[in-house]
């Protein structure tokens, strides 16, 4: 099929790379030139495990081409996947969709023939069906469709995620676009791959609901550590206990200094202003609470990865763990710095056992992030 992935960071690069290994002829689109610029020349403007190779080798087939325009894309393509950004809008809980707004517009307007437009950024519930009708608006006797295809990836684990999903999730309100949809990812339903075709408000809670129970869980063994912390119990093995329990599972049950990154948080609240709009505050107020759990350990800045919290040296006050830990942190973020490694940046869950990744010679924008992976 001929595919159109518009918005190509990260998730929009793995997943131009990916659907062209997975056969299709690609058109990768961002407005940024110089990321276009990179990427057509198969360098992974990011370091993302397994990309770079996937890169060269379908620019190299002619599988993948890139471009900075709308124009080429709306005349290239039968499926347009768009993969631009939905961050917190400023001053607010919710998420600027300005950047999907310009995309839907552009794209409808420079249409000459039928497609669907597949909407993979992270929304919240509504957003389609008022996109749906924008874009009706704009297109006068084409037939564009719209449907919703929320992405799941980790950052670390992003190409594994993609070729190998755990589930794809697709918001639909035709036949035929479940029909086109199921052809893109006909070799991975093959495979097995779990396929859930739904509405589009089920389409858009998945990806959001999904981030509120992981951000859930966090905060959940985060709180739990300071009962350890103030019992001499240990949270590691209490997570471990809990972790071989069916119905619990172990991941996200790492206590740390929470959940960061560039999707977590701003999902959470946006996912608490929409139910807000709803007239459901009460229903989400736990999540406030969460978040806000959440930011104020971060805002603490607890102890360094790879310690256990529940073993502090006797005699010292949680004062002074937090002051030792500012103080280790800050020794961290100077050796980083000589060494020209970013430091931070868009975080995965704070896991006290995550591990961190070195950024690979030569690769720039690259950035550390915890094994745990942030996408999400
Ligand atoms: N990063 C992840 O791991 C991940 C995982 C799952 C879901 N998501 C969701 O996917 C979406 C994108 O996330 P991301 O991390 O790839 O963001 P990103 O900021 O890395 O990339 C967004 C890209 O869109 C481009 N863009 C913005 N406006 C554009 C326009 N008008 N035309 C063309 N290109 C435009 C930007 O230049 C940028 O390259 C978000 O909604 C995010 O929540 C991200």
């Amino acid at each position: 099929m001929r595919i159109s992935v518009i918005g190509t960071g990260h998730l929009g690069a793995v997943h131009a790379a990916c659907m062209a290994e997975l056969g299709h002829d690609v058109l990768g689109v961002d407005k940024d030139a110089e990321k276009i610029a990179a990427l057509a020349s198969g360098q992974a403007p990011f370091y993302e495990p397994g990309l770079a190779e996937l890169l060269v080798k379908a620019v190299r087939s002619g599988r993948l081409r890139f471009s900075t325009s709308l124009a080429e894309a709306a005349e290239f393509a039968d499926v347009h996947f768009v993969c631009v950004g939905t961050p917190q809008l400023a001053g607010s809980l919710k998420a600027d969709l300005s950047h999907i707004e310009t995309v839907i517009d552009g794209l409808a307007s420079n249409l000459t023939r039928d497609c669907l437009l597949v909407g993979k950024s992270t929304v919240p519930v509504g957003t389609a069906p008022r996109l749906a009708a924008r874009l009706a608006a704009l297109t006068g006797g084409i037939n564009a469709t719209l449907a919703w295809n929320p992405e799941f990836l980790r950052e670390g684990f992003a190409v594994q995620d993609t070729l190998r999903p755990d589930r794809i999730i697709v918001g639909v309100t035709s036949a035929e676009a479940d029909a086109a949809l199921r052809a893109v990812y006909a070799p991975l339903l093959a495979a097995g791959t779990p396929y859930i075709s739904t509405d589009l408000a089920t389409a858009e809670l998945a990806k959001l609901a999904a981030n509120a129970f992981l951000a859930t869980k966090v905060s959940f063994i985060n709180a739990v550590s300071d009962v350890c912390e103030a019992t001499g119990a240990d949270v590691v093995t209490l997570a471990d206990a809990l972790g071989h329990d069916s119905r619990i599972g172990r991941q996200f049950l790492s206590a740390g200094l929470g959940y960061g990154g560039g999707c977590l948080p701003k999902d959470v609240r946006a996912f608490v202003a929409r139910a807000t709009e709803l007239g459901l505050a009460d229903s989400v107020r736990f999540l406030r609470e969460v978040d806000e759990f959440n930011s104020s350990r971060r805002r603490m800045a607890g102890p360094r990865p790879g310690r256990r919290l529940s073993r502090q040296p006797e005699g010292r006050g949680a004062r002074g763990h937090v002051q030792a830990a500012h103080r280790r942190r800050a020794r961290f973020a100077s050796a980083q710095c000589r060494q020209g490694g970013p430091v931070g940046g868009r975080d995965g869950p704070g896991s006290r056992s995550a591990g961190h990744r070195q950024r690979p010679a030569g690769l720039p924008g690259a950035r550390l992030r915890d094994r745990a992976g942030k996408g999400l």
